[in-house]
């Protein structure tokens, strides 16, 4: 879409709390629609690179739109009161991360209201607080909008307005999901809040879902536990298709045709990573649970998942009789393609299985490798494929790098040629190697 295009109302000033990977997806999306957007972000050094066109993450087309925003007036600068002076909307979209016990750290959100409320308590016009970070039902109504009115001494509804918008943009395709929205759920206190939210968004494609704020909160929940729940019944129907000598593959596509169920999120493997969710599933569940509900569907989702990767050692376990000593080429190490994020990623649980059995791992990927190393230190790291298949005892997929699907003659140089492939990544016909699926 044009820059403004099909646009009907006057620019907006906007303000994003958060120059974190929601927030600088959402800076930049907004500028293209033609808004006035300034971000607000705690970390100097990274307003420093913001500012000189510098992504802290690495997201297709971002950059692009990020310089073509900066073109166009986007300002970044440190959070507090001035960042938010000016602003008609001001969309939240700072972390949220998970506790010890599953619980969400709301500090960084109730820090940001406290600069909203203090930007709000000297201004004059009529400004709305839209909160896009994840936070479970309440929260936006209850901590988020007490945090305003205190540090503004204003009522929200009357004075000011809040709503929540959330985010649905999956990694590595965050500015399309962003552009072509499957839908765009605003929920607003009252029509004043929901409109200018609307009115931030118009020019994009898809339907509008309006509605009060806990709903929109909870359709956000609901969407990645879906997904999540998705995964893991897939994941155990390929345990008892493999059991039975079914590839899963097979079965979850022809099931996938049905219009009812559809062929999205049915791949079989070794399990769902990533930042969020892990960490949504779990956050309601603890939800669940302190309405006294509990929550068996939750807790089963997140079980098989954690389950998955336990399987998949068992497998090569069985294949090697023992895995003390083994060297384990370890092939993917992001959470998923595309991406050099390893949050909640299912290689390096596996990774971490491996060692504890006293294998040496030699890992491979072909962006993740710095992050992985900050988290896993006692993984031997290599440049290529080739270098941890090399004098291995068996190979370990992890992640379906499309790469991975065109090695050959590599197998080759691995001690005994075992590939256990956790996510369907290599077509083993014409290889000469012993292949066995997760789930297939
Ligand atoms: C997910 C959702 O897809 C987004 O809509 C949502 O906005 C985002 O979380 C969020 O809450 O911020 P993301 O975590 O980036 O996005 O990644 P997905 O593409 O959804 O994949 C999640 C995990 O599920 C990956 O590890 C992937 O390998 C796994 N997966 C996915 C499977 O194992 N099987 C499938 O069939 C699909």
């Amino acid at each position: 879409m044009k820059p403004g295009a099909s646009r009907g109302v006057p620019p907006l000033r906007i303000a994003i709390a958060g120059g974190g990977y929601v927030g600088l997806v959402t800076a930049a999306g907004l500028a293209t629609l033609g808004h006035r957007i300034t971000v607000a972000e705690a970390q100097e050094d990274r307003v420093h690179d913001l500012r000189a066109g510098r992504l802290p993450i690495r997201e297709p087309g971002l950059g692009a739109l990020w310089d073509r925003a900066m073109e166009r007036g986007l300002a970044v600068t440190a959070p507090g009161e001035q960042a938010y002076a000016e602003a008609q909307l001001i969309i939240i979209c700072v972390g949220t991360p998970p506790r010890d016990d599953w619980t969400q750290d709301l500090a960084s959100l109730e820090g940001a209201a406290r600069d909203i409320g203090s930007a709000l308590a000297h201004s004059h016009q009529y400004s709305v607080v839209a909160v896009k970070s994840t936070v479970l039902p309440g929260t936006t109504q209850g901590p988020i909008r007490s945090a305003v009115e205190k540090a503004s001494g204003r009522r929200a509804g009357g004075d000011f307005g809040l709503a929540s918008v959330p985010e649905f943009l999956a990694e590595g395709n965050a500015v399309e999901d962003f552009l072509n929205p499957k839908r765009i759920v605003v929920g607003g206190l009252d029509d004043a809040s929901t409109k200018m939210v609307l009115a931030a968004h118009e020019g994009l494609p898809g339907p509008r879902v309006v509605t009060d704020i806990p709903t929109a909160e909870m359709i956000k929940y609901v969407s990645n536990a879906f997904l999540a729940a998705r995964v893991s019944l897939s994941n155990e129907i390929g345990n008892i298709c493999k059991a039975l000598g079914i590839d899963a593959r097979r079965v979850l596509e022809a099931v996938g045709m049905d219009d009812r169920i559809g062929p999205k999120f049915l791949r079989s493997g070794v399990g769902f990573g990533g930042s969020c969710f892990a960490k949504d599933v779990r956050a309601l569940a603890v939800r669940a649970d302190t309405l006294a509900l509990g929550s068996q569907m939750l807790r089963a989702t997140l079980q098989v998942n954690e389950e998955q990767p336990r399987r998949l050692v068992e497998l090569l376990r069985g294949r090697l009789d023992s895995l003390s000593g083994r060297r384990i080429a370890l092939l993917g190490l992001a959470f998923k393609p595309g991406t050099d994020d390893v949050r909640e990623s299912r290689g390096l649980a596996v990774a971490r299985l491996l060692v504890q059995a006293g294998a040496r791992v030699v890992a491979y990927d072909p962006m993740a490798i710095p992050n992985a190393r900050r988290v896993a230190q006692d993984l031997e790291y290599v440049g290529t494929s080739a270098a941890a298949l090399e004098g291995a005892d068996a190979c370990v997929i992890a992640t379906e790098w499309p790469e991975f699907a065109h090695l050959g003659r590599e197998f080759k140089a691995m001690r005994r040629g075992l590939v256990v492939d956790g996510r369907g990544a290599l077509d083993p016909r014409d290889l000469n190697i012993e292949y066995e699926g997760l789930c297939w």
